[in-house]
């Protein structure tokens, strides 16, 4: 399979809910038949649109990876804090893909000790984005990574707040092959392991400026594009729904305040 099998069947993904990962949901259903891993460990989860795209990219290959979310499903700070309900909405989702798929309600370091070295395929790191938090996860993580290991980290394009994903980056593309998409935020892969599939180091050895990486990074922002469109359609449409939900009730409530208990009875009998 290359880059340009795919069709829109292929890369849309199922799971579209507000999330700054949505614009890459299309490269995620390239990289899994692509890569064909047979261990793929998400770092944040949180609302699970990348842990969601790569599950159903994982379902549609012959011989499926198990999957692994890890996160403590309470937030930080970058991500907010947040209720329990989005760990119970994550795991309605995960019933999907259970046969593959772990939730694993911890902190990263604990999960650690449950995986082999040398076993993981895919790691996506997606945690607290501070540059001590993104290496920690990364140097915790490099020995588990396997022979054919990607590393995928978002956010490789946010230069403020303390956000520090890109100096990481910056300091590890000089040591391992890396691809890196610009929309989204930024998305980088770095490919750990020494001998990953052709079709994964092809698209991280070009030179950044060639014919090719240009191609490949203007298609897949072009079908990230598409998918956050229509999650903003979708939401307008919801703000307009509850908005003259809204509208209505307060009609409906002022007009009783307003109107005396004599009259409002009154109207009532005509009705
Ligand atoms: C940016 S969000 C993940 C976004 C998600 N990948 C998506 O597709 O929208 C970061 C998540 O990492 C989790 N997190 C951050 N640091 C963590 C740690 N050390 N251990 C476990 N979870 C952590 C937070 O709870 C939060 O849900």
């Amino acid at each position: 399979m290359t880059v340009w099998d795919l069709d829109r069947d292929q890369w849309w993904p199922n799971h579209i809910i507000e999330s700054a990962w949505l614009g890459h949901t299309p490269f995620a259903a390239w990289l899994i038949p692509n890569l064909e891993p047979k261990v793929i460990v998400e770092l944040g989860t949180h609302q699970a649109v990348s842990y969601m795209a790569f599950c159903q990219a994982n379902a549609k290959i012959t011989d499926p990876a198990r999957c692994f979310a890890v996160d403590t499903w309470q937030g930080d700070d970058h991500a907010g804090k947040y209720d329990d309900s989005v760990f119970h909405n994550v795991q309605k989702l995960n019933e999907r893909y259970e046969q593959f798929s772990t939730l694993l309600r911890c902190r990263f370091d604990e999960a650690l000790n449950q995986f082999e070295d040398g076993t993981v395929d895919l790691l996506h790191i997606d945690g607290l984005h501070t540059y001590e938090a993104v290496s920690q996860d990364f140097y915790s993580w490099l020995p588990k990574m396997s022979d054919r290991g990607v590393v995928l980290f978002h956010d490789t394009e946010v230069r403020d707040r303390d956000f520090g994903v890109w100096r990481l980056w910056e300091e590890l593309i000089k040591q391992y092959p890396s691809f890196s998409f610009q929309h989204g935020f930024g998305l980088g892969v770095l490919v750990v392991g020494r001998d990953a599939p052709e079709n994964i180091l092809k698209v991280c050895q070009p030179n950044e400026a060639s014919d090719f990486a240009k191609d490949f990074r203007s298609l897949f922002s072009r079908y990230g594009n598409e998918v956050i469109e229509h999650y903003q359609l979708l939401h307008e449409a919801e703000e307009k729904k509850s908005l003259s939900g809204r509208w209505k009730h307060a009609m409906k409530t002022t007009w009783r305040s307003y109107v005396p208990i004599s009259i409002r009875k009154t109207l009532k009998t005509f009705r």
